[in-house]
Formats: C-alpha cells, structure tokens, sequence
C-alpha cells in the first residue's frame, strides 16, 4: 500500500474513494515503569479482530453527516466512549489508489487528562464492538530499553493495519513525545 499525504479539503473532491477516520488518544504521565524509567505520555492504540495494530476509528458512512461525525460514531462503537472529536482535532490526511480499495484515511489527536484517559480504558471492555472488532487496547511504549529494542523499538516491529505506522511515528514527531534521536534510533532498531 502507497499513501501519499493530501489536505483534508482536496481529499473530499476525489472520486471513488472511500474515506477512514482514526484517532490517537493521549495523556501526560509522571508514572514511571520499575519505579526509574518515565512513562511520560500514556498513548492508546487497540489490538485489532485481524490481529494488527490500529487506531480506533474506522470508514465514514454515507449516513454519517461529516468526516468527524463518522469518528464519533467509530469511537463509540469502538470505546464506548463519547468524545465529540472535532475538525480542530484533525490532524493529517493520506490517500491511497492501490487496489482493490481507494482508501483516505484521516487523522486525529486528542490530549485528555491521565484520569480521563483512564477512564475510557476501564469503559472499553464494555463498548459494543469489544471482542469482536477491537481484542483489546493497548499504550504505546515511548522509551528504549536498555537492550535498544525492548521499549518503541520492539513495539515498532509490530504489524500494523493501513498506514498506521506511519501515523503513530508522525504525531509522536510532531507532538514532540519522544525526542527525535530516540524515535530514529527506534525506528533503525524495529525489525521489519
Ligand atoms: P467495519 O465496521 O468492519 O467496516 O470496520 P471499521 O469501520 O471500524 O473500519 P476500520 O477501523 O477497519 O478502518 C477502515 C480501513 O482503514 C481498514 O480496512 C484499514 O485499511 C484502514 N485502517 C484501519 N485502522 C487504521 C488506522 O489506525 N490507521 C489507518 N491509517 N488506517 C487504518
Ligand atoms: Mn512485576
Ligand atoms: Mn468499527
Ligand atoms: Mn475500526
Ligand atoms: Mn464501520
Ligand atoms: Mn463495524
């Protein structure tokens, strides 16, 4: 699959294309793992019914009134959870043409508080598509071992659904939650 980024206006006049919405949700953390190693950001992704990893969300539906009412209905579903995403969430856009699927997948980001991010994790085991969509949500591991792999860069090595991959590195760049060094070094290290 080829994704090549688009602004969300231009990728609303393309033709035959079916258009995804997901969402990266993220909190601070002072936490620390063995009491040492600082969590710093808690980041929630969801292990996936075909065994990949993904963000929650999914395809808009033709009944769905815009791009984030569709998110909206996704996370619902998804999480259980209502958190009224809005465009001002949006965060980038990315086409595919490869067959079989014409595929735009949109992004976005929301920072809550660690209580609030919480509390969707203990809700998510009661959301309607628990077990049968989503096997469960995970965070995302920001540091590196000190082996160099275990942490980000053995999550990396991890298999993803569309550009999700792309989409995790990107926001954790441009959020700044692991510094740039790192998140090379972690990319260098995953096994793919
Ligand atoms: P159904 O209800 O079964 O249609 O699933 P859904 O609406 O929840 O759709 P899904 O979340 O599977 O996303 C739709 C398509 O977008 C998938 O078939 C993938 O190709 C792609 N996709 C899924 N998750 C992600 C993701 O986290 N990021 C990106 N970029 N693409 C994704
Ligand atoms: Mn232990
Ligand atoms: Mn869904
Ligand atoms: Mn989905
Ligand atoms: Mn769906
Ligand atoms: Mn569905």
């Amino acid at each position: 699959m080829n994704f090549g980024p688009v602004s969300r206006q231009d990728s609303l006049q393309l033709k035959g294309y079916r258009h995804a919405c997901h969402v990266m949700i993220y909190a601070p953390s002072d936490e620390k793992l063995f009491g040492k190693i600082p969590i710093r950001y808690a980041v929630l992704m969801q292990l996936r019914f075909d065994g990949r990893l993904g963000f929650p969300g999914g395809f808009v539906d033709p009944a769905d009134g815009s791009l984030e009412e569709g998110l909206n209905r996704e996370v619902g579903e998804e999480l259980g959870a209502g958190l009224a995403l809005a465009e001002s969430d949006h965060m980038c856009t990315h086409a595919c043409s490869t067959p079989p699927q014409k595929l735009v997948t949109h992004f976005y980001t929301k920072k809550l508080s660690l209580a609030e991010l919480q509390d969707i994790e203990r809700g998510a085991v009661t959301a309607r598509e628990h077990g049968k969509e989503v096997m469960g949500l995970v965070r995302v591991p920001l540091y590196t071992l000190r082996d160099g792999i275990g942490g980000l860069p053995a999550f990396l090595s991890n298999s993803f659904v569309g550009n999700a991959r792309c989409q995790l590195v990107d926001a954790l760049r441009s959020l700044q939650l692991v510094r740039e060094p790192w998140l090379q070094l972690a990319i260098k290290h995953s096994h793919r």
